[in-house]
């Protein structure tokens, strides 16, 4: 390890969280929402690259709107590959202050530790933000990241139509963020990703620190059912055609098969839902809803897959309706990479930090970069397991400790050129 000591400046860490956390609050509640390339992801993303150029580090935007922050390294020669460090700062709607931006402003903490210390690093770091990580206004998720890892065309990923109705990269251009850097021009020789667990484990298992050495698949439809619309109080049950009980039995169909498969390692969750024509004495002639199935073993994923495709058709069959499926994501589990999980295992050792290996329920940015150079993630302990919800918290203490192991594993890293 180098003679020079660098550290996290808890209190700006802690205050930029808050800072950010602010932008996009909702009325009531303390949540905030700043889906991605709306004017509340303007407001953060301006937020951002001002914290960035007040570390002088040279801002980059790419084509698919994500933004770089780059610490130049002196010694940086054409093939000595930067290290990023990277998240997202887009949130669900009415989301905690943590999922992503804690990734990117500890990122922004390492960096100012470099700086403060007036030390140069030995290869360049680069502080990443993922455009639409959350995929709440555009499928699929990951996009920005996803479009980086050469794993989606850029061309199409602009083209990609919100559930509001307007296009991505319509919408990028109009928040200013339509950058020109071509996604995937700087190759990472490693990534770096903190995060906070969003799940119980940590915090029921009293560990402070999660070496994430995978991530689940995912798998995300839309399923649209087409019944017929007709009186709720003159129509017989067997001669009925709806829409409405048939999105209900697939989601409770859904539900035993996770509960009745053996590992419990699938989830299924449908988390959005629309009738038409939404109601209360009419029978829905339509519904769409979502599906969204995750689990770390891909047999079982397709397994789950499966079995739900064979029950729409039977239920099609039966109720005498249609149902269509969309495809909105599909993402296979992802290994992370060993030497880089044994950085971080050993980087939480050194610091005195309890810790375990662990698998990541949730999608992240490290899942799509992954695909192109070696990735791993660190997670920190949600109380109560609570995320994409305004009462996500993680205790200040434990932010700034995977800040610490964060910056830890950086320099191991750049010690070891
Ligand atoms: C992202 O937060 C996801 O896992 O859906
Ligand atoms: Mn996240
Ligand atoms: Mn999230």
């Amino acid at each position: 390890m180098p003679a020079f000591s660098l550290s996290i400046d808890a209190a700006q860490l802690l205050a930029q969280i808050h800072t950010l956390g602010a932008i996009g609050a909702d009325e009531s509640d303390g949540g905030r929402t700043r889906v991605a390339a709306s004017d509340e992801d303007k407001l953060g993303r301006d937020q951002l690259v001002q914290w960035m150029r007040d570390l002088l580090l040279e801002v980059r935007v790419d084509r698919m709107g994500n933004i770089f922050g780059i610490l130049r390294s002196p010694s940086d020669e054409g093939d000595r590959q930067p290290l990023m460090i990277g998240s997202h700062i887009d949130t669900v709607r009415n989301a905690g202050a943590l999922d992503g931006s804690y990734g990117v402003l500890a990122g922004l903490a390492v960096v100012r530790a470099y700086r403060a210390a007036g030390v140069s690093p030995k290869r360049s770091i680069i502080v990443a933000a993922f455009t639409n990580e959350e995929g709440v206004r555009y499928q699929p998720d990951m996009t920005g990241s996803l479009v980086y890892a050469g794993g989606l065309p850029v061309e199409v990923a602009l083209d990609l139509i919100g559930t509001d109705g307007t296009r991505l990269g319509d919408e990028l251009a109009r928040i200013g963020y339509a950058g020109d850097l071509e996604p995937g021009a700087i190759l990472p020789r490693e990534y770096l990703e903190l995060h906070v667990e969003q799940g119980p484990i940590l915090e029921a298992e009293g560990q402070l620190i999660g070496v994430v050495d995978n991530l689940q698949g995912i798998s995300w439809q839309k399923i649209t059912v087409r019944g017929v619309a007709n009186h709720a109080g003159t129509t017989p049950t067997r001669m009925r055609h709806d829409a409405g009980y048939v999105a209900a039995a697939i989601i409770t169909f859904l539900r035993e098969i996770v509960v009745g498969a053996a590992p419990e390692t699938t989830l299924a969750t449908t988390g959005s839902i629309r009738f038409e024509p939404d109601v209360i004495n009419v029978i829905p002639r339509l519904a769409t809803f979502t599906v969204d199935l995750r689990d770390p073993n891909e047999q079982r994923l397709q397994s789950a897959e499966r079995q739900l495709s064979d029950f729409l058709a039977e239920i099609a069959e039966r109720e005498g309706v249609t149902i269509e499926c969309e495809r909105l994501a599909r993402f296979e589990p992802v290994i992370f990479d060993a030497a880089l999980a044994a950085d971080i295992e050993a980087s939480a050792r050194g610091l005195g930090f309890s810790y375990r290996r662990m698998t990541s329920g949730a999608g992240h940015d490290a899942q799509m970069i992954a695909r192109i150079a070696p990735a791993a993630m660190i997670f920190v302990p949600s109380r109560g397991g609570i995320s994409h919800n305004p009462r996500e918290h993680t205790d200040e203490a434990h932010l700034v400790c995977g800040a610490q192991v964060l910056l830890d594993v950086v320099q191991r890293r750049l010690a070891a050129d």
